[in-house]
């Protein structure tokens, strides 16, 4: 086999493994999207759903049920409609409600049990009404108060699924028809959940239906990547013309729950065969992942990184990029790199190597192949900047024979050898032939995100 296939199997069954270890008795809340649970595939994602529970990750779901409403009040002939998305829910329809709501959750339970997997549907929401709000009159529609915390740990640590129905009681049991989704993400919040998932029909957040900042980033199929917290309420400040999609509503919901104890929020498409699995075990999303600090992955490296750095630069060094590096040389730099690492695997690595003079060089800038093109390494170069900037350095130089269109494109501007400090100069490999490029932290400069500017 291709000696790089093998080398990308091998990290996808290590990565798997580490996630197995970190997610065991994590807390992840599962919003089921109403339109999959009448799709083909939606057996093969409960089946996907009991293996995360067999692992040990503490299961919650939450099934939608809009379309499985709006059958039965089509069917019962009871109208309905929509004001800023939210259905008016008049008193005659909540019996119908509460049935479509049973139903699914009983859907999923039944698949759950073929999949010999205990699960329960209970009613753990206090809620009240929304009321009126701008002269509409929401009637029998209703806001979650509070989730019944204590029951549902126990109930997972019995290990058994709860199912929460988008029904929530009042103090004097009156019902009320809730979002789905603020219920998953209250819960998520309020069991400081590791992970919320909101499972869609239409994949992650659409980045043409929005403003971007210059630093967000896209997928190939145009799909928002990642987003930072911070980077996630700038998309909702800037748009708010958005307010009433659902992209939006998930939006703000998962900036909403990151706000919160939630680590990371995931939106993803739950039609596509494997795509919860391969969001959780392989550390490139194929959604929407919204997660709480930008830098919170990137720290210093220690002495057991060594290998897998050596291994993440060993493409860039046999293409001739990189200049090749021994673990000693690399032990003897220990306090100038960094690693970026994701979930407890390092996808990239770049160093801060400090001269006389206020200058200090940017080396050894690497990202591993499955990692590329997510704004990874630009986060390392802005770390690297970050710190040269803490540290007054005025000067960051890099010395590239391939990659100049990338640190250009960064802010790094053509150099010369001359600019190279004496130290520097002295060990410049006149074969190598590498360009000397600058970046200049001028004092506007300071504590900006580069690529932002
Ligand atoms: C260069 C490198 C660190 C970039 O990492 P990354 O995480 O993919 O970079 P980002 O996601 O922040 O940036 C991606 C953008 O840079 C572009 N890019 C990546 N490598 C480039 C290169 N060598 N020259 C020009 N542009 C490059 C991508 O096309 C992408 O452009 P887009 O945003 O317009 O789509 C990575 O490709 C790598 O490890 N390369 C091999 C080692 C190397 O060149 N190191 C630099 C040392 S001198």
């Amino acid at each position: 086999m291709e000696k790089k296939k093998f080398k990308e199997q091998v990290e996808t069954i290590r990565e798997a493994f580490g996630y197995i270890n970190r997610f065991r008795n994590e807390t992840f809340v599962i919003k089921i999207n109403s339109s999959l649970i009448t799709h083909p595939s939606f057996p093969i994602l409960i089946a996907d759903l009991v293996l995360l529970h067999r692992m040990g990750i503490r299961i919650i779901l939450v099934p939608g049920a809009k379309q499985r409403i709006n059958e039965i009040l089509d069917t019962y002939n009871i109208g309905y409609e929509f004001v800023k998305g939210i259905r008016i829910t008049q008193p005659e329809a909540v019996p119908f409600i509460k049935m479509a709501s049973f139903d699914v959750s009983n859907k999923v339970m039944t698949l759950l049990a073929e999949n010999n997997t205990n699960a329960i549907i209970g009613n753990w929401v206090k809620a009240r009404s929304i009321g009126v709000r701008n002269g509409t009159d929401y009637k029998f529609s209703g806001i979650v108060d509070s989730i019944k915390t204590d029951i549902i740990m126990k109930i997972l640590d019995e290990r058994m699924v709860p199912i929460f129905p988008n029904i929530g009681w009042s103090a004097t049991g009156k019902p009320y028809n809730i979002s789905s989704n603020e219920l998953a993400m209250s819960i998520s919040k309020e069991l400081n959940a590791a992970k919320l998932f909101f499972l869609t029909d239409f994949g992650g957040i659409p980045a043409d239906r929005f403003k971007l900042t210059p630093d967000t980033v896209v997928t190939g199929e145009g799909i928002i990547s990642q987003l930072t917290v911070e980077q996630a309420g700038s998309l909702i400040d800037q748009n708010p013309s958005q307010v009433r999609g659902i992209t939006m509503e998930l939006l703000s919901l998962g900036y909403n729950a990151c706000r919160g104890n939630v680590r990371r929020v995931h939106i993803v498409d739950g039609r596509a065969e494997g795509m919860l699995l391969k969001e959780i075990f392989s550390n490139r999303g194929f959604g929407t992942m919204i997660y709480s600090n930008q830098h919170e992955n990137i720290r210093k490296m220690t002495y057991n990184d060594i290998p897998f750095v050596m291994s993440i630069m060993e493409d860039a060094i046999d293409e001739d990029i990189l200049v090749s590096r021994s673990p000693d040389s690399l032990k003897e730099k220990l306090d100038d790199f960094v690693v970026y690492e994701v979930d407890g695997t390092i996808h990239g690595c770049g160093a801060l190597h400090r001269y006389p003079g206020k200058t200090a060089e940017v080396a050894g800038s690497a990202v591993d192949s499955s990692y590329t093109n997510l704004g990874t390494g630009k986060k390392i170069l802005s770390y690297l900047i970050e710190t040269a900037t803490k540290a007054k350095i005025k000067k960051v130089f890099v010395l590239t024979t391939q990659s100049s269109d990338w640190f250009q494109s960064i802010g790094f501007k053509e150099g010369k050898i001359e600019d190279l400090p004496a130290e520097r100069k002295k060990t410049y490999n006149k074969k190598r032939k590498s360009r000397v490029l600058i970046y200049t932290i001028s004092k506007a400069r300071r504590g900006k995100i580069i690529g932002s500017e």
